[in-house]
């Protein structure tokens, strides 16, 4: 017979995979022609990632940064670390739908998840407050703005749009100072820029309960962002130890 274990972990590994869209697999035409598009569109930009943004899949985040936050997110649940999670900067929504899914999993009702994002894309950068982010020019990328009535979309395909889920519409440093004071189990940073790290860091890092965890996508591979999260922890005299997921993302649990 089945366990109830058993059939929770065949559901999250299915909602990964059809996050991934492994099941009907990237249309590789498209993605061809879309890297094309970019190319021409974009010649300065020669950074690799760009190549690994999905026609289809509702995250770019793959296989290993996904699995990861299942991870951590169940951690929190299994020790009872208090709060609720939160994705800032959620593009089609993926990762966040993987969050909701696990607390479906695990049938908790009293913990929600914040989805925050412009939900128009990245901001251009500001340079004088945020040097860091001179020369970034990802708000130019229209594949990066997906609207907030195509994430809604995205997560009712999977059954998982409801009440808790809390949608945050507009710039973090606009929205994310009207979170300060609530409790968070995980953050998970995927903003890419310097800006957008920090002003996750600041506004979110104190409402996360001790022994909860902060996941930083692009660490690995975007300095402005790491710079951001080596200054906040300079700044609060902080040196947790960073472990690494893949080559981009990096977790930490708080002390
Ligand atoms: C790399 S994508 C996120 C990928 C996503 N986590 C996934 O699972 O595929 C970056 C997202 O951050 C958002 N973003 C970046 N900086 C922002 C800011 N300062 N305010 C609001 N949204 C921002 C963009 O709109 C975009 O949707």
């Amino acid at each position: 017979m089945t366990s109830d274990i058993d059939l929770r972990r065949r559901y999250l590994d299915l909602v990964e995979r059809a996050l991934l869209n492994e099941i009907h697999g990237e249309p590789r035409l498209d993605a061809f022609v879309r890297g094309a598009a970019i190319r021409l569109r974009h010649p300065w930009e020669t950074r690799a990632w760009r190549r690994f943004w999905p026609v289809k899949a509702h995250s770019m985040i793959g296989r290993a940064r996904l699995s990861n936050l299942r991870s951590l997110v169940e951690a929190t649940l299994r020790d009872g670390v208090p709060g609720d999670f939160i994705e800032t900067g959620v593009w089609r929504g993926g990762a966040c739908i993987l969050m909701r899914a696990v607390l479906a999993a695990h049938a908790i009702a009293d913990r929600r998840v914040f989805v925050a994002d412009s939900f128009e894309g990245l901001p251009r950068p500001d340079k004088s407050r945020y040097p860091a982010d001179r020369g970034d020019r990802l708000f130019s990328f229209g594949e990066l703005a997906v609207s907030e009535d195509e994430v809604r979309r995205n997560f009712e395909a999977y059954g998982l749009l409801d009440d808790q889920v809390v949608f945050l519409k507009g710039l973090f440093k606009d929205t994310l100072p009207g979170l300060r004071g609530e409790r968070f189990a995980l953050i998970r940073l995927d903003g890419d820029m310097y800006a957008s790290t920090m002003d996750a860091l600041e506004n979110l890092y104190d409402g996360l309960s001790s022994g909860g965890y902060v996941v930083v996508d692009d660490y690995g591979v975007i300095l402005s962002c790491r710079r951001a999260v080596q200054d906040f922890l300079g700044r609060r005299g902080l040196d947790p130890v960073i472990e690494p997921i893949d080559a981009s993302g990096v977790w930490w649990k708080k002390a």
